[in-house]
């Protein structure tokens, strides 16, 4: 019998949360916009419509999947970040909501320190206030979500972002496009900086380094939630036995790359602050350790002195 969209949404949350899936309703309220090309508010309006038998088959498999854990943002194939919209697969780490703080760091670290808002929440577009376009570098770059939304909201700058899998790089180039920043956003696949050692105009000339390499230490790779460990890559995830192996690896070179004076943003783990800033040593380093809103250690800041 033919199924109405309130009817499905019900019955699809009910099933997600018997399998113990934390947002059930949400979850199958997300998939059923996702497949009928609705807003939520839509889905409400149109409560009394009828599903086709294709549309509840697709549906009906999407919540299959999720019951199995499969992450909402890559059933979707897409992940908000910045108020951008980010294609996503299993190539890359889903974009998360705490390293907006190091775009947003990233934003207000830049340029002559005047704040011109442009209307999107949060996100203050600091204007370059250099003769020269800025140059700034992201080691890691997974979808392109640091690279490409620095790339919108600095107008003027130029990203080299690089990251050591292709398929990675596949999809932060989409996502350039798709943001209309691919000439500004250069890719570059290899070994954390290593690609951009030999570009000319780069060493010593670089204004701010973002890197979210990963952190998680090897051994807390099992014990996170399934959702990340079956199905985020990891590469992604894995930072090696004490969660800083590719910071403490990315660091030395980065100060090779940066202008005196120039900026490192690494997101870190919760409690990594200290162990993080040990990695950036006076007197070439200045270093901060920024918390997020829940108090956790979040983001190193590390500047390098002139
Ligand atoms: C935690 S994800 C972050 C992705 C993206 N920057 C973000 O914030 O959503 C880390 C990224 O670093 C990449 N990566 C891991 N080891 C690397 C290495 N040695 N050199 C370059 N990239 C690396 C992974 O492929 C992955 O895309």
């Amino acid at each position: 019998m033919a199924v109405k969209v309130r009817e499905a949404l019900a019955r699809a949350g009910g099933h997600l949360k018997e399998k113990g899936i934390e947002s059930p309703f949400l979850d199958a309220e997300v998939l059923l916009t996702h497949v009928l090309g609705l807003n939520r508010a839509g889905l409400y309006r149109e409560a009394e419509r009828t599903l086709t038998a294709a549309q509840e088959k697709v549906f009906g498999d999407l919540i299959s999947r999720r019951s199995r854990r499969e992450p909402v943002a890559y059933l979707t194939g897409s992940k908000e970040f910045m108020g951008l919209v980010f294609h996503v697969n299993r190539s890359v780490l889903i974009p998360r909501p705490e390293t907006e703080l190091l775009v947003e760091t990233a934003l207000a670290r830049q340029g002559d320190g005047s704040v011109v808002w442009d209307g999107v929440e949060k996100a203050p577009v600091l204007l370059a206030g250099e003769d020269r376009p800025l140059l700034i570098v992201d080691a890691g770059t997974g979808s392109g979500a640091i690279a490409v939304s620095l790339a919108v909201f600095l107008p003027s700058a130029r990203i080299h972002a690089t990251d050591c899998s292709a398929p990675a790089l596949d999809v932060a180039r989409r996502n350039a496009v798709a943001c209309g920043v691919e000439r500004r956003v250069m890719l570059y696949e290899g070994d954390l900086l290593e690609p951009l050692m030999s570009c000319p105009s780069l060493p010593g000339e670089v204004d701010l380094i973002a890197a979210n390499l990963p952190y998680i230490p090897s051994g807390d790779l099992p014990g996170l939630p399934p959702e990340v460990y079956l199905f985020e890559p990891l590469v992604a995830l894995d930072g090696g036995m004490d969660g800083l192996a590719l910071m403490r690896r990315l660091v030395p070179v980065a100060a090779v790359l940066l202008k005196p004076g120039g900026w490192l943003l690494m997101e870190i783990g919760a409690d990594q602050g200290e162990a993080a800033a040990a990695l950036m040593p006076e007197p070439v380093w200045e270093v901060q350790v920024h918390k997020d809103l829940a108090g956790r250690d979040r983001l190193i800041v590390g500047r390098l002195k002139e």
